[in-house]
């Protein structure tokens, strides 16, 4: 039996995919791990323990003491926050996935998991249907991050037949565990302001479109590629994921379809500029074609769901 760890469980990703991989897996053999404390439901339906992933010997110790045979590795600094501590936010975004993937070759694990991000696109890559073969001169922190991260993916599966997957995520909209830090993360915070306040102001402007998935269909695609035949992939440094895109206009014109007093301003900050380098939408034919990705989220259905689910939240 797999035995697998996360790394970052208590995150926006990882607080919805720990519980995914241990109904598939059996609580008992996806072991959480975070710096913070995790969710109740995390801490009550298998092991959790706290962990740094840039402590190395505490990782391999780890690793050989509970026989992982896979590692999810999710934490990262993000896009916005990672510009307000740029080199801080290198360090930890590439020390911890170096970290993952020289235990990887050398205890001989047989899967790894890392999300890349829209984030490694720039300015001068095409921004409409962005393909998986592109230009791509990132300008943040957090986009040189994840490219560097990437070619690193590569070189190991190259270099050592390690195998290593991964997805280039949109934005991702969830209700469970607050986004933080990301410019994608208005598309979250917009559906908490609008059940408190019925009121957002946004920091990036009303016609900065963005392509952007609802949390179960990227945990679904994530465990979709980890489950697919290694034979069928053909890209090893990290897949285009197309999702949904929108902008804020035309979510918050959605949103007013269930609060029709809802009112959006904007108040656009150094998040705008980051939001024009990244592409407007994405082509993941490639992801479609190798492992047959699908998503049953439109924005309609989506903003259904985020709404009743935080107001739920917040007990409105
Ligand atoms: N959601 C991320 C961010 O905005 C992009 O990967 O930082």
């Amino acid at each position: 039996m797999d035995k697998i760890l996360v790394i970052g469980a208590a995150g926006q990703i990882g607080s919805e995919l720990t519980l995914a991989l241990r109904n598939i897996y059996g609580g008992e053999n996806v072991f959480a791990t975070d710096i913070k404390q995790a969710p109740q439901d995390i801490i009550e339906s298998g092991p959790f323990q706290i962990l740094d992933v840039m402590n190395e010997k505490n990782l391999i110790h780890f690793v050989i003491r509970n026989k992982i045979t896979q590692i999810y590795h999710l934490a990262a600094v993000l896009s916005g926050n990672a510009e307000k501590l740029p080199l801080q936010s290198w360090e930890i975004n590439m020390h911890g996935i170096l970290n993952v993937l020289d235990i990887g070759r050398e205890i001989g694990l047989k899967k790894i998991f890392w999300p890349s991000s829209i984030a490694i696109f720039g300015p001068t890559t095409p921004r409409v249907n962005t393909p998986q073969l592109t230009v791509m001169e990132p300008t943040t922190v957090y986009g040189i991050s994840k490219l560097a991260g990437e070619r690193w993916c590569e070189y190991y599966f190259r270099k050592y037949n390690l195998d290593v997957r991964s997805i280039r995520y949109p934005g991702l909209i969830s209700y469970k565990t607050e986004a933080g830090g990301g410019t994608t993360d208005y598309a979250v915070e917009i559906f908490y302001d609008a059940v408190k306040t019925h009121s957002y102001e946004c920091f990036l402007k009303e016609d900065a479109r963005l392509p952007m998935m609802f949390m179960p269909d990227a945990i679904d695609s994530t465990i979709k590629l980890m489950e697919a035949d290694a034979a069928n992939l053909t890209i090893r440094s990290s897949y285009n994921l197309g999702g949904i895109d929108f902008d804020p206009k035309e979510l918050a014109a959605e949103i007013k379809k269930h609060i029709p007093d809802f009112k959006i301003t904007y108040a656009p900050d150094f998040r705008q500029k980051i939001a024009e380098s990244w592409p407007a939408s994405i082509d993941d034919s490639t992801a479609k074609k190798d492992w047959n990705c699908s998503y049953t989220y439109d924005l309609a259905k989506m903003t259904d769901v985020m709404l009743k689910e935080t107001a739920k939240k917040l007990g409105k």
